[in-house]
């Protein structure tokens, strides 16, 4: 008998960002936030898991090469919470379920771009290892209850294990148990959003953001203010201009909130600088592009958003991704080859979560 499985699971960029955490082995964050998933066809990962006795060992191979799996690291934390959930829900109610918590797992995962480009390869490497090992242990769950442990391996990860609109509540609990991710609004409900990746860099980043954000939390009094006074009245207005359709209201939230991110981040001793001379001129053009379409239909038509990294994520309309493709395309010409300075993937439509 053969016991194995495999499942996908997309990147997803957040609107609200995540940063800081205020249990750093549960990974209990600071705040709420928020996120868009990304459609399967442009950045997934894709993950194996096979469970057989005759193993020594769990092991795991990302992208053809070997990790080390530490217990009590990220990766052995959630091998093992899904290994209990295995014994609790299916071996432990039916005597007749194969013992398969017991036996050692091999997993392979690939990403179908770069993992050290800084586009949320851990986000959508946990989610479909979580994925794949409740597949391969016919687990009974929600996509919230797997959103529990997906969040122990990264905190952005937990989030895609839905597609569409999703939110990860910070939650009140010291165990972490009502600290999940839950569907705001499926793909379905606005299936013109885009988001316009533009690889500014594919170096791997300076800070990580593991260290990055604890960093903030121990020295940065701005990232008080933003867990106590801006992230909660954001969650509200991002959640109703998501259910309401509300393109302007949505971009305008989602850049106020990747601007004050990053100035968390500059608020930080020593201060960290994720944003490039390339990622502030996208800026500068998203806002021209702005200005102009406020200028005549009272409206914004993108918004632009930057994770720990440089690169750019611009939230748009399908009826103005060509537009913009051509503006960000004369302004920042393009070379062949990922190595290049900047390159562009158009049309990463929101997508669903999907298991495979
Ligand atoms: C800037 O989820 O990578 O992308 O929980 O330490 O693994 P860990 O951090 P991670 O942080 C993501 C930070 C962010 C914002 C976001 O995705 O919300």
């Amino acid at each position: 008998m053969v016991y194995q499985a495999t499942a996908s699971a997309p990147v997803n960029i957040a609107c609200i960002k995540y940063w800081g955490k205020r249990d750093t082995k549960l990974i209990l964050p600071t705040n709420s936030s928020l996120s868009v998933t990304l459609s399967q066809d442009h950045l997934r990962s894709t993950t194996t898991s096979r469970a057989d006795p005759s193993f020594a060992k769990d092991r795991l191979w990302l992208n053809g090469k070997e990790e080390e799996i530490v217990a009590p690291g990220r990766l052995a934390t959630c091998i093992a919470e899904l290994k209990k959930l295995r014994k609790e829900l299916v071996e432990d109610k039916d005597s007749s379920a194969p013992k398969l918590s017991t036996f050692p797992v091999h997993i392979a995962s690939f990403n179908n771009f770069p993992t050290a480009a800084g586009l949320a390869s851990s986000a959508s490497g946990f989610a479909a290892l979580v994925s794949s090992l409740a597949a391969l242990y016919a687990l009974p769950c929600s996509p919230s209850t797997l959103s529990l442990i997906a969040r122990q391996g990264s905190g952005s990860a937990c989030r895609s294990l839905f597609g569409g609109y999703v939110a990860w509540e910070q939650g009140v609990l010291d165990d972490g148990s009502d600290s999940l991710a839950v569907e705001v609004a499926p793909r379905s409900h606005w299936p013109e959003m885009h988001a316009l990746i533009c690889v500014v860099s594919d170096d791997k980043k300076g800070t990580s953001s593991t260290s990055g954000m604890q960093r903030t939390v121990q020295t940065s009094e701005l990232l008080q203010h933003r867990i106590k006074h801006v992230v909660p009245k954001r969650m509200k207005e991002i959640e109703a201009a998501i259910k309401a359709k509300d393109f302007d209201a949505f971009a305008k939230v989602t850049m106020a909130d990747s601007n004050q991110f990053h100035a968390v981040a500059l608020d930080t001793e020593p201060p960290i600088f994720y944003m490039n001379d390339v990622s502030r001129s996208i800026i500068a053009l998203i806002v021209e592009y702005n200005r102009v379409a406020i200028e005549k239909t009272g409206k914004r038509k993108a918004a632009y958003t930057y994770d720990a990294g440089p690169n750019a994520v611009i939230y748009t309309l399908q009826e103005n991704v060509k537009e913009i493709v051509e503006l960000i395309v004369k302004y920042f010409p393009q070379k062949d080859g990922f190595k290049d300075p900047f390159q562009l993937f158009a049309g990463g439509s929101v997508g669903e979560g999907r298991v495979v």
